[in-house]
């Protein structure tokens, strides 16, 4: 029920989780994949449009493996070269997690191909618990229940921490109960939606295609699932990129912390991007960057006591100081994509007008139960799969509301968005389902080939320092620096980024040491200045590849099915 046209206000939304390349494509709709039976092979059919779908059998639990199953969906951008030439799958993790490889691929694959070369199969997968694969994690019985547990629109699903006195415990309240009804309702499953599983079912993956190592290129939570799959089989990595680098020790332990390390710096680089490019690029344009961090410190301070209502023809609802703190800090994932917009809109937000601003964060007019009606068996469970597998992989967290603002108290301290992102310990608190004997590490080791390490100078939630960190755990891997701002390498398009991908797919070369890459784009474009990207990339064959821009179609769970 999603329709191109809503991509451009919806994408806004597709950032609300975390990590989050989210990706669910308006494309992957109109394939029914309960049609496609499920085997311990891979049997492809024709979907989509170009694309193959199989569905894979694997153990639900590895370690007793006659017992259940869980099943697969597996998309392919087939390779086009003979098979002589062929050079094996190349696996795809969006992020999330709870993000659909399967959409991803479907929307990027063509585009992931230019960059990797005709040689492979681009494979898309959606992790065991998400999206097409089944069982799939529902924590609710029905859409109406569901909706009842969410916020009314998604844009505060990360209810600022410090908004109210309120705040900590009543979102620690809640996430009890959310984590309560899980183990309540599907514990036997879902103790075994956790990474160390996914990364055994990459290797089943790819031994069903008749390759013994894995080639993959995981974003933002693909880093946490790329490890994984590093420390637990070193021996079978073919190619492994990772590339928004989450800290494993940070993850196992439910303390994300570190991944803010950089948030601010993405933060800045908005006040700075704007001063370089004037007032006719930047709306929200003074002189210097301290101004122009007052004027939004003003903004936000004023939202705080006043709230906007608004009322569009469609839809109305409040523009607070919740959504201008989540606006801002997912436009930091996609700046490339979004700071214009965000100039723009906090301008008009300055001079009396929410309406702007309201409709970047595009609280969709509510809809019926068409979801329903489309869904079967899929429904958009991003952020189900989402808590459920960051939470039953780290763990145990029992932290009580008071020991909760001690911890958002500590990561304030190093980021000014610690009141967002502190949510994610929030929901681990609520979750209790930890299945004996999961991977938790130790991280790192010795692989069969050396790992491809990507990280931007300033990403909000995956900083260069755990890409640093994550080069030291694997010896021998080397770490590309892309020189831009934004979530994993995908937030900008840089030629130089794809041939150092393409190069390491290819032909096994690892960037020298030190090796920055610069991006294409600019934050703030003149006129002039996005020919040349158009250009640069037509030269060298790439179809510009954002995914952000290409696929990450809103996952706006509630309103939209993809
Ligand atoms: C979380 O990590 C931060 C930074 O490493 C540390 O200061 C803090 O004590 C940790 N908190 C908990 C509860 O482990
Ligand atoms: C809202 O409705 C008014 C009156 O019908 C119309 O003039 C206006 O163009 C509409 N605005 C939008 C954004 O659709
Ligand atoms: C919440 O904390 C952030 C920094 O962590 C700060 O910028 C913001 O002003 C605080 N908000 C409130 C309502 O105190
Ligand atoms: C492939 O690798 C070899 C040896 O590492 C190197 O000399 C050569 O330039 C590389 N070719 C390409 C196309 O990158
Ligand atoms: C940008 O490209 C458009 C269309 O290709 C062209 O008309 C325009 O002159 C170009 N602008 C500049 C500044 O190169």
């Amino acid at each position: 029920m999603s329709s191109s046209g809503k991509f451009t206000k919806l994408s806004f939304l597709a950032a609300f989780l975390s990590f989050v390349l989210d990706a669910q494509a308006t494309s992957s709709a109109g394939f029914d994949w309960s049609k496609v039976q499920s085997s311990d092979s891979l049997h492809w059919t024709p979907c989509y449009s170009g694309f193959q779908c199989a569905r894979l059998t694997v153990p639900l639990d590895y370690s007793a493996p006659q017992k259940a199953s869980a099943n697969i969906a597996v998309v392919r951008y087939p390779s086009k070269s003979p098979k002589s030439k062929y050079l094996g799958p190349i696996l795809f993790n969006p992020g999330g997690p709870g993000g659909s490889g399967v959409g991803a691929v479907v929307d990027s694959g063509a585009a992931f191909a230019t960059v990797f070369g005709d040689q492979y199969d681009i494979v898309g997968f959606d992790p065991r618990g998400v999206s097409y694969s089944t069982p799939m994690v529902s924590i609710f019985n029905t859409e109406a229940e569901r909706n009842q547990f969410y916020p009314p629109a998604f844009t505060t699903i990360y209810p600022p921490l410090n908004e109210t006195d309120l705040a900590i415990p009543t979102q620690w309240a809640r996430q009890q109960i959310f984590g309560s009804l899980a183990k309540q309702r599907a514990e036997t499953f879902l103790q075994h939606i956790t990474t160390d599983n996914v990364a055994r079912d990459m290797l089943r993956i790819t031994e069903a295609f008749g390759f013994k190592k894995l080639q993959y290129w995981g974003i933002s939570y693909g880093s946490v699932l790329g490890q994984t799959f590093a420390s637990l089989f070193p021996d079978k990595v073919g190619r492994l990129v990772i590339d928004g680098v989450m800290d494993p020790d940070s993850w196992f332990s439910a303390n994300l912390t570190t991944a803010m390390l950089d948030a601010d710096k993405a933060l800045q680089s908005f006040f700075d991007g704007c001063v370089a490019a004037g007032p006719e690029a930047c709306a929200f344009h003074a002189p210097t960057a301290g101004e122009i961090s007052a004027n939004l410190a003003a903004l936000t301070t004023s939202l705080k006591g006043n709230p906007i209502p608004v009322v569009t023809n469609t839809s109305y609802g409040i523009f607070d100081y919740s959504l201008l703190r989540n606006l801002i800090f997912n436009a930091l994932y996609h700046p490339y994509q979004y700071f214009p917009l965000l100039a723009q809109g906090l301008a008009a937000l300055a001079a009396g007008d929410a309406g702007p601003i309201y409709s970047i964060t595009a609280v969709p007019p509510a809809t019926s139960s068409e979801c329903d009606k489309n869904a079967p068996p899929f429904h958009d469970n991003y952020l189900e799969s989402g808590v459920s597998t960051i939470c039953g992989d780290a763990i145990a967290v029992t932290d009580s509301a008071s020991q909760i603002r001690a911890f958002y108290e500590n990561q304030a301290r190093s980021s000014s968005f610690a009141e967002l992102f502190s949510n994610w310990r929030v929901f681990c608190s609520g979750w209790k389902i930890h299945r004996e004997g999961r991977f938790l590490g130790p991280f790192g080791g010795k692989t069969s080939f050396p790992l491809l390490v990507i990280g931007n100078t300033a990403d909000p939630v995956t900083p260069l320092a755990s890409a640093k960190r994550a080069a030291t755990l694997f010896p021998g891997s080397v770490v590309l620096t892309q020189d831009s701002t934004g979530h994993t390498s995908t937030a900008a398009q840089s030629t130089c980024t794809f041939l150092h991908l393409r190069q390491y797919f290819q032909n096994g070369t690892l960037p020298k040491a030190g090796t920055v890459c610069p991006v294409d784009e600019e934050l703030f474009p003149s006129a002039s200045s996005s020919n040349s990207t158009a250009k640069r990339a037509s030269e060298l064959h790439l179809l510009p590849l954002n995914i952000q821009r290409l696929t990450l179609i809103a996952l706006v769970y509630w309103y939209l099915t993809t």
